[in-house]
């Protein structure tokens, strides 16, 4: 299996490019079983967890093709499926957005229970529920949900215990094609779901109030093609500003959206990191030691959940300063912990807190990866460490991020596959 080498210890100095959005291509894939017209897509990353669905859509019956950084989908030749096995689903928990327009479209879906980043439970009630009061029958049988609804799924008044993504962007799959409005109350406002909207709207529907707590989907009848370029990705950029930072660099992003990643930008300018920025760059360079800043998961515009690992790993290198990190988003998500103290880190879990003790330096070590946004904080490890790290298990950084070595080699980093 392949493995990542990385010797440590030098600045990251260049410019890169940030690529698409994973979490807004993935939906805007889903979205193309709404209609048969073509649609196409671009800006799209090179990522496993968008070859994955795009093998799905392809199972399904979907006829869809990527040529580089662009995906078109072409007319059907077979009749569609409606049942989404094991062995795809397990792969990706995004999967469940097949559910939605497959719902909304053909009446019925079959799924298998989804799979993903080993971060908690990560249960579908709040999905499930939602279908459910539009009218859907829901049963359960051999790790399977079977969905299906006898007329049209009808617009309805559905109000989220939690703002889940995923909740979020399947109610708005399935809404477009139902009878009457839907209103979400407490809505995910993520970016990626006014990213899903623009596509929504671009194909004929009527979405008012994305990226707001309270979404309005007008149903209609039919939904055509469309051309869309997907958002850039804040979670890769906030990787790279981070380690802009912590091996005392300075990094120009470009093709970068700004005003996604506010809270990432004001808390590292207050740890003393010197950050400018114009409508679609970033310039970060370390000029000073940096000063500890606590934070707290929360959901958009809060710190994001995808980036607590990778602050973790800034804190622990303040020397002689202690910092707190807590999870407020997903359960099980410290699994870096462990790896990271391998390196020399001085970490203490609390429940859903961690206390972070800054050390003087990381000295390189062999570690392994447990899901994709951990791979991101060992990689930032090992760019810091004095030494020698090999990273393995790295399949999971192929999930979300483009080119990870590439861009870091040319930002000077010394990393490479073995
Ligand atoms: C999406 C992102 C993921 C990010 C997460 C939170 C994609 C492909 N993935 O995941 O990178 O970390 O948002 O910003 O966009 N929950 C329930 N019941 C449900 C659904 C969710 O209890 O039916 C809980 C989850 O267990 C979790 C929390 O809600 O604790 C957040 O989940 P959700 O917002 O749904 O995240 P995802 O859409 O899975």
């Amino acid at each position: 299996m392949e493995k990542i080498l990385i010797n440590g210890g030098k600045k990251l100095k260049g410019k890169i490019n940030i690529s698409g959005s994973k979490n807004s291509t993935l939906p805007i894939l889903f979205a193309t079983l709404l209609t048969d017209d073509q649609a196409t897509i671009t800006n799209i990353p090179s990522l496993t967890d968008v070859d994955t669905t795009i093998m799905f859509l392809n199972f399904i019956g979907k006829n869809i093709i990527k040529r580089g950084n662009t995906i078109k989908t072409y007319p059907s030749v077979n009749k569609y499926k409606h049942i989404a096995p094991y062995d795809l689903v397990r792969k990706m928990r995004a999967s469940i957005l097949v559910m939605g327009p497959l719902l909304s479209r053909f009446r019925k879906v079959c799924i298998s229970l989804p799979g993903g980043c080993t971060i908690g439970a990560r249960p579908i009630d709040i999905h499930l529920n939602a279908f459910q009061k539009m009218g859907a029958k829901i049963t359960t049988e051999n790790g399977y949900v079977k969905t299906f609804v006898r007329n049209r799924l009808k617009g309805t008044m559905i109000n989220f215990k939690f703002p889940s993504v995923g909740a979020t962007e399947n109610v708005m799959l399935s809404a477009v094609l139902a009878n009457g409005d839907t209103i979400i109350s407490n809505a995910a406002t993520e970016p990626e779901i006014e990213d899903l909207a623009n596509v929504l709207n671009k194909m004929g529907s009527k979405i008012i109030g994305a990226g707001t707590k309270k979404i309005i989907i007008k149903g209609v009848n039919k939904l055509h093609g469309f051309d869309h370029a997907v958002i850039p990705d804040r979670i890769e950029a906030a990787t790279y500003i981070i380690a802009a930072a912590i091996t005392k660099g300075e990094i120009t992003l470009q093709k970068v959206l700004p005003q996604h990643l506010r809270i990432i930008i004001d808390k590292l300018k207050k740890c003393g990191l010197y950050i400018t920025e114009t409508e679609n760059t970033i310039f970060a360079k370390w000029i000073k030691e940096l000063n500890p800043q606590n934070i707290k998961t929360e959901v958009y515009p809060g710190f994001p959940t995808d980036v607590q690992a990778q602050w973790m790993v800034l804190m622990c290198l303040l020397k002689g300063k202690t910092s707190i990190i807590e999870e407020n988003i997903f359960e099980n998500r410290f699994m870096h912990v462990a790896e990271l103290q391998r390196f020399g880190a001085d970490i203490i879990i609390n429940g859903k807190t961690v206390k972070i003790n800054g050390v003087e330096k990381f000295s390189g070590a062999p570690v392994m990866v447990s899901d994709l946004r951990a791979g991101a904080a060992l990689v930032l490890a090992g760019l810091a460490a004095e030494g020698q790290t090999i990273i393995s298990r790295i399949y999971h950084l192929k999930r979300g991020y483009d080119m990870l070595e590439k861009k870091l080699k040319q930002l000077g980093a010394d990393i490479r596959k073995i």
